[in-house]
């Protein structure tokens, strides 16, 4: 396993430095299942929570998403598309491309001392086989302003999009795909040379499949059938394993790893069959591919509960044993499932995404993480709301964090939280009325506010230890 520390003595019994008051223990936050509960009050009978003394805090951002005018890559054409089924296009989004030096000033200056970004593959080989030395002098130019600022950058070399000459190949299910992000990636870590020692290589490969090549989600290509989707999910895969191999090679003593997107599932008997072959394809086909990866980067935004009734059981078998059926219904039950669910779940507190509000479901998946690879280093590489009520997004992070703490104490090598996101930003096909950064950015006037959440997770991150 690469070269990251285990985080050491957490396990031992005797040490209980991480472990939690009994009081403040794992079962459901009551704010899971009602209104916010009130913050701040007396510190009387306040538990404080210490994270191992090398634990990283940060905040995550995508090229695309902040950048703006990102002309040549698929998700550009995917929005000028005269049918686009996206909200609204990205456009100038918050300019971070050219403000990129007051913002990293400002995540200093918040005590956020990990600064995970994206290189925009379309910007850097903006045709094949041709490298921009200005967007590479860009990228440098960035992990340089990261370093000098006191801080560390880590790199993702590919967050959902894809340069239009890939795209117009068929992206993903190009047979050449995986030695093409390989050729970028060696070109990435050798230009960023000595500037950069984390990489994660495809950022959420599951939903990248599904999302795109099955349709779930509106990305692009929105190919909507299994067998695009099987073959996206062959591509991802070996992308990722040429992707770090690539890395490795340029940069030995580089962490390279794969940032995952993970649910916390709930099921019953009835469901399991569907659920479980749901998450062979999202989740678990990929993690596989991490097995020499350096870290697990676990992703996680909420639970999904399906409870079928027992008379379904024998249907949910048939839909996924039977490849002709499979091929047939699934990919619109799927379809029509995501239309319910973004209708709302009654009785159930959500997020602006329609998401169940679930903090604590990070902890469910970075503890699946562990059990899946027991002696590799995790990292939170995305954990966030999309809400514009921001004592939500402060008691979101805190029950999380506490949630992730009570992990330590079982010997979970966690090593950090990275935060998503920095800043408002493009939030894809749903664009910019879901607000998940910690820095509120008025896009008329392109103006950064630090909300009340930033503080309080450079608070935590200053002290590396949350008080609840
Ligand atoms: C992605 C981000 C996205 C976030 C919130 C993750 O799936 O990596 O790009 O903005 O979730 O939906």
């Amino acid at each position: 396993m690469g070269s990251l520390r285990a985080i050491p003595s957490l396990a031992s019994g005797g040490n209980d430095r991480w472990s939690r008051d009994s009081s403040s223990t794992n079962e459901q936050s009551s704010s899971e299942t009602g209104n916010p509960t009130p913050l701040g009050g007396s510190s009387i009978g306040r538990v404080r929570l210490e994270f191992p003394p090398d634990f990283l805090w940060g905040t995550a951002a995508a090229a695309h998403q902040v950048e703006g005018d990102n002309r040549n890559s698929d998700w550009w054409a995917w929005e000028q598309h005269p049918d686009s089924p996206l909200t609204e296009p990205s456009g100038s989004a918050i300019e971070h491309y050219q403000r990129y030096a007051d913002d990293i000033a400002l995540l200093a200056g918040l005590d956020l001392p990990v600064y995970r970004f994206s290189t925009e593959w379309a910007r850097i080989e903006p045709s094949e086989g041709v490298f921009d030395p200005e967007a590479i002098a860009h990228y440098r130019d960035m992990a340089e302003a990261v370093r000098n600022a006191g801080m560390t950058p880590m790199v993702t070399l590919n967050h959902f999009t894809l340069p239009v000459w890939l795209a117009a190949r068929g992206g993903w299910v190009a047979r050449e795909a995986p030695a093409l992000l390989a050729r970028y990636s060696t070109k990435v870590a050798e230009e960023l040379g000595d500037l950069v020692d984390w990489y994660c290589t495809i950022n959420e490969p599951g939903n990248v499949a599904f999302g795109g090549y099955l349709g779930a989600l509106d990305w692009p290509p929105g190919t909507k059938t299994l067998a695009a989707w099987d073959a996206a999910i062959d591509g991802l895969r070996a992308g990722m394993v040429t992707s770090r191999a690539a890395v490795k090679e340029a940069r030995p003593e580089a962490k390279v790893g794969a940032t995952h997107a993970m649910i916390e599932w709930e099921y019953n008997d009835a469901a399991r069959p569907l659920v479980e072959y749901l998450r062979t394809q999202l989740e678990d086909r990929f993690l596989d591919a991490s097995a020499e990866d350096d870290f697990i980067g676990v992703q996680t935004y909420t639970r999904i509960a399906v409870n079928a009734p027992g008379i379904a059981a024998p249907l949910t078998r048939a839909l996924v044993g039977s490849a002709s059926v499979r091929k047939t219904v699934l990919p619109r039950l799927i379809r029509f499932a995501i239309r319910m669910g973004e209708r709302g779940m009654p009785n159930t507190r959500t997020t602006d995404m329609g998401y169940e509000y679930r903090p604590g479901a990070i902890a469910a998946t970075v503890r699946r993480a562990h059990e899946l690879y027991p002696d590799k280093d995790i990292l939170v590489t995305e954990h966030g709301i999309a809400t514009t009520t921001d004592e939500e997004r402060i008691e979101f992070i805190r029950d999380g964090l506490s949630a992730l703490h009570a992990l330590l104490a079982d010997g979970v090598p966690l090593r950090g939280y990275l935060h998503w996101s920095a800043f408002d930003n493009f939030e894809w096909a749903l664009g910019y009325g879901m607000r998940f950064g910690l820095i509120d950015v008025d896009r008329s006037t392109q103006v950064r506010t630090p909300k009340p959440s930033a503080r309080y997770l450079g608070d935590i991150a200053r002290d590396n230890a949350l008080e609840i």
